[in-house]
């Protein structure tokens, strides 16, 4: 790209004093494949959530830095029955969607895997994005392909470019699809995907935007143009436009991306990266979000800047809080007591392995806490066959969204047979999760930590029984968690029953996915169906806190911490450990 070297200097002197500073990613936490729109002063993106549920967040933003998380596209399993249920894989479920916005109506389209004949594209639409009521039913397609995107064309025709690169016009409406038109391979990478097509007006071309390489250390973006829509398109002489690979960044993993411009005018991209470099060993949290200015004049090829912890480009706009709806933020603690008159409905953060079976979760009426209804299934799912295992699991929990942090949850719980339990849990599937329970094992109540299948059984501590128990987890450092319990009524005088590594949750079985941090109860197989014995006692959690200690930019370094308004002083060490670790 050549330019008058007097337009450069103007361009450098007026950016000069308004750039700004900011750290990635700006949605931490498990937010992979990022899909973003700006609609007059407010930035809205969507993320995968693959099998969990409510699925695909929206989150707001007026300064791209605080955004909060104002509705689930999908809320409702009428939106779209029967799916959940019937998935069993622990990365089917709701893969990348596109959201785009046309005459004030905001549409968010996705795939659905793999429920058996019932593989499928979906569209939900809405005019009020801050509602998750307002979100539609799901009008269905036929999808051979993953992450399709939404282009409306000037003539007003509607079409959707999907994994491949293929293109096929769409009937909204009806879901009904054109023939698919080869539209570009990308450069050679695997899985030329995430396609979203973007028309320059002025330009004269439309430009197609990919990831390459698939979705680990070879990820990138990669970009090709046309002056027709159906092609052939000519790939940008700058490929890959944006990739962290083949480097030592923190950042890996970066691509498939979307852009979109500010108030201002200026062009910014979001992605997903992963915090795992370069060793690409412990990075728990997932595939997260990360925003990146871009500069694209009008004939030009975008230039995307490359990905870091500490970004610096076009100014944001100015930091805001004022977004509308009900939601937290992403980066705010979560302070929930589970009180029936403050809370309705469960805070939104919160989400759950599959559609929870009817009644399995709710706000006690006398102020008990959150009511969870044993399921008759451990984590892990079994016993039982499929339906069992889709519907019988009790587990609700919250991104892990710091790098360190501390999650505390108090428990009452009596169980009356063998092998009821409750407890915490850092969960990245069925198969990869650490468990730290209370349950009855020759009818005495003792701890059960679980480490990936490795498990630990000790008594609680005399006294213990018939009491509130406290239990936490705890990442004091990057690699590794920490399980204790306490006495509610003596926190400080806390028992450490294990450590695990952060390892067992990164990548495997939930390489697309990311962990959560809540609470599961089970009866261990007990009863029938996809019930547990009816005189089954539930578990009440109350006073669950999660609170963020700290976000890496890169191995060694964090970003500052927010100063987070009357914050008191935190008791740090010297809680009097004693370890029960065997
Ligand atoms: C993509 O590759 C296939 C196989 O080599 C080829 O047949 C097809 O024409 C290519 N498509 C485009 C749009 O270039
Ligand atoms: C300001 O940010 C833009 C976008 O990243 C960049 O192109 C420009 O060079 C920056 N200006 C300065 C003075 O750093
Ligand atoms: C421990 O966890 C693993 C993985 O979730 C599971 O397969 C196993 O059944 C659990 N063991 C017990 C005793 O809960």
């Amino acid at each position: 790209m050549k330019l008058l070297s007097g337009l450069t200097l103007a361009l450098a002197g007026s950016a000069a004093a308004a750039n700004s500073t900011y750290y990635n990613p700006i949605l931490p936490g498990w937010h992979s494949d990022p899909s973003c729109i700006h609609v007059d002063g407010t930035f809205y993106c969507v993320t995968s959530t693959f099998i969990s549920f409510p699925g695909l967040p929206i989150y707001a933003s007026k300064d791209l830095i605080n955004w909060k998380h104002v509705s689930h596209v999908w809320n409702r399993e009428s939106q779209l029955p029967g799916y959940s249920w019937a998935t069993f894989g622990q990365q089917d479920g709701m893969y990348a969607a596109t959201i785009r916005v046309r005459d004030g109506v905001f549409y968010v389209i996705c795939e659905y895997l793999d429920v058996e004949g019932k593989d499928s594209g979906v569209l939900f639409r809405t005019t009020d994005p801050f509602d998750d009521a307002s979100w539609s039913d799901a009008v269905t397609f036929l999808a051979p392909k993953i992450d399709p995107d939404l282009f409306w064309d000037d003539d007003g025709k509607v079409y959707v470019a999907t994994q491949g690169c293929q293109l096929q016009e769409m009937n909204i409406d009806t879901g009904e699809m054109g023939p698919m038109i080869p539209l570009w391979n990308g450069t050679g990478g695997v899985w030329p995907e995430g396609p979203h097509i973007y028309k320059r007006p002025g330009d004269g071309h439309y430009y197609l935007m990919i990831a390459e390489g698939g979705t680990a250390e070879d990820h990138a973006i990669t970009i090709a143009r046309s002056e027709s829509l159906t092609g052939p398109y000519d790939p940008s002489p700058n490929n890959p436009i944006l990739t962290n690979r083949g480097t030592d960044e923190y950042f890996q993993t970066v691509g498939h991306g979307d852009l979109f411009q500010d108030p201002d005018g200026n062009w910014w991209g979001t992605a997903l990266a992963t915090r795992s470099g370069p060793a690409y060993e412990s990075y728990p949290m997932g595939r997260e979000t990360v925003l990146f200015p871009v500069t694209w004049r009008e004939g030009d090829w975008p230039i995307l800047q490359p990905v870091r912890g500490k970004m610096s480009g076009w100014q944001l706009p100015p930091a805001s809080r004022d977004v509308p709806g009900v939601g937290p933020f992403n980066s705010d603690p979560d302070v929930y007591d589970f009180e029936a008159e403050t809370e309705a409905a469960l805070p939104r953060n919160l989400v759950y392995w599959r559609v929870p079976r009817d009644g399995a979760f709710s706000v006690a009426k006398g102020g008990e806490g959150l009511q969870v209804v044993l399921g008759r299934n451990s984590l892990a799912g079994l016993p039982g066959g499929p339906e069992p295992e889709a519907k019988a699991i009790s587990f609700i929990g919250r991104r892990q969204t710091d790098s360190l942090f501390t999650y505390t949850v108090d428990l009452d719980f009596e169980p009356l047979e063998d092998g009821q339990e409750a407890g915490v849990t850092a969960f990245l599937t069925q198969e990869a999760n650490l468990q730290l329970g209370l349950v009855l094992v020759d009818g005495q109540l003792s701890f059960r930590f679980n480490v990936s299948g490795e498990v630990t059984e000790s008594v609680v501590p005399e006294g213990w029984a018939g009491e509130t128990v406290r239990l936490e987890i705890k990442m004091a450092e990057l690699t590794e968690y920490t399980f204790s319990a306490a006495l509610a009524s003596n926190p400080k005088d806390s028992v450490e029953l294990g450590t695990a590594s952060a390892k067992l949750l990164s990548g495997g079985s939930g390489s697309f996915v990311g962990t959560l941090i809540g609470v599961y109860a089970t009866c261990n197989g007990a009863g029938e169906g996809i019930d547990c014995p009816a005189d089954t006692p539930s578990a009440y959690f109350k006073r669950w806190r999660y609170t963020g200690d700290g976000q890496y930019i890169t191995e060694t370094e964090m970003a500052p911490r927010e100063v987070k308004g009357k914050g008191k002083g935190k008791g740090k060490e010297g809680k009097g450990k004693r370890s029960k670790r065997n």
